[in-house]
């Protein structure tokens, strides 16, 4: 009998019904469709609007949707994770008011906050509670609400952004299906490139930072490309290295969706055909911790049993990585 994995068992994807096209955009700052397309790949993103609407009910949508489609009642959830920058509140965290939400009474959950990778961070770390045997069904989600910390009249930032994300169940599997292996990566010198700045201890808010547009994302979008493809390409290396596996091994690359230029440049280090790397920005552009589960949810009728997929990510924090699971179903 080999180690036991933690198995992807189900995969459910929630994207709010609103749709910003890059036609809406060009009515509210000085870009074009044209410019958005070819800068990014990206034609539209969705919206979560409605009074009173949150991180976790998009949440609560993505966890009922898994449990119904995995036969998983909600008092068998053991532990729940939730990746997000954009949570309901700065505490609680969202894994519970989700759990909540979802009516799983035996379960306990935490927020990672490790913005685009805050996925493959959530994903690791939530396997190694079932590879240890602790747990036998745990949840991951990754969502964000991108348009709730984004300034519309920030023609560099609230192009790229969307809101979504989705869940995956984690079950034990004994043969050979599952997450194999993970290399995660972070550089903390990297906060200056990419942050909220105010909202937190450093610059608790006040009239003052709302005033000067603090609480509203910030990138130095050129920056972030190059690390970000350098980071992407140097960890799928990595994992590929230490499993003796060479890039003709993987079935399929799924990468962060932050601009399908950084996507075809990752491919180009690789040398890998862009026809196995999954691409779905141009209908929700980059949705953060979401990309990742948005893909799963979107190509999970392509993948089949015992497929390599590679997962990669790189955001904020610096934060980056790369998974390799071998698909079991
Ligand atoms: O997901 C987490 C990590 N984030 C990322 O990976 C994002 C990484 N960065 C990017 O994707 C790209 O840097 C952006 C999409 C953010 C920007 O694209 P870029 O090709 O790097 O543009 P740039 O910032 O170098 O700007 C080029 C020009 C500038 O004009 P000048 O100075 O050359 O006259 C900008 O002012 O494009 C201008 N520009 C725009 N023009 C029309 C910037 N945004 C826009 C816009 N529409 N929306």
């Amino acid at each position: 009998m080999s180690k036991t994995l933690a198995a992807i068992t189900g995969v459910h994807g929630y994207v709010p019904d609103y749709i910003m096209t890059n036609a809406e955009l060009e009515t509210m700052v000085e870009t074009t469709d044209e410019w958005i397309t070819s800068r990014t790949g990206i034609k539209e993103r969705r919206v979560l609007k409605g009074e009173g609407l949150a991180a976790s009910d998009m949440g609560k949508e993505m966890v009922q949707g898994l449990l119904e489609k995995t036969g998983t009642a909600p008092e068998e959830v053991e532990l729940l994770i939730c990746a997000t920058i954009t949570g309901d509140r700065v505490f609680p965290d969202t894994a519970n008011t989700i759990l909540d939400k979802v009516n799983a009474k035996n379960a306990f959950g935490y927020d990672i906050n490790a913005a685009c990778s805050g996925f493959l961070y959530a994903l690791t770390t939530g396997a190694k509670f079932i590879e240890s045997g602790t747990y036998k069904k745990v949840v991951i989600v990754g969502l964000d609400v991108m348009s709730s910390i984004l300034d519309y009249t920030d023609r560099s930032t609230c192009i790229i952004f969307g809101d979504g994300g989705g869940a995956v169940l984690l079950e034990p599997n004994e043969d050979g299906f599952g997450i194999v292996d993970s290399v995660l990566k972070a550089d903390g010198n990297g906060r200056q490139y990419l942050n909220m700045e105010a909202g937190g201890s450093l610059k608790p808010t006040s009239a003052e930072t709302v005033a000067n547009g603090e609480h509203f994302i910030h990138q130095e979008g050129r920056t972030v490309f190059k690390y970000a493809v350098r980071g992407m390409s140097e960890t799928i290396k990595d994992v590929l290295d230490r499993n003796n596996m060479d890039k003709g091994d993987i079935s399929w690359l799924i990468p962060h969706q932050a601009n399908i230029r950084i996507i075809q440049s990752v491919a180009n280090a690789l040398d890998f055909p862009m026809e196995k790397v999954i691409v779905n920005i141009e209908k929700y552009g980059n949705t953060t911790a979401g990309t990742l589960p948005l893909c799963l949810w979107d190509f999970e009728d392509q993948f089949k049993k015992g497929d390599n997929i590679m997962l990669t990510a790189f955001g904020g924090g610096f934060t980056w990585g790369s998974t390799y699971l071998k698909w079991a179903y």
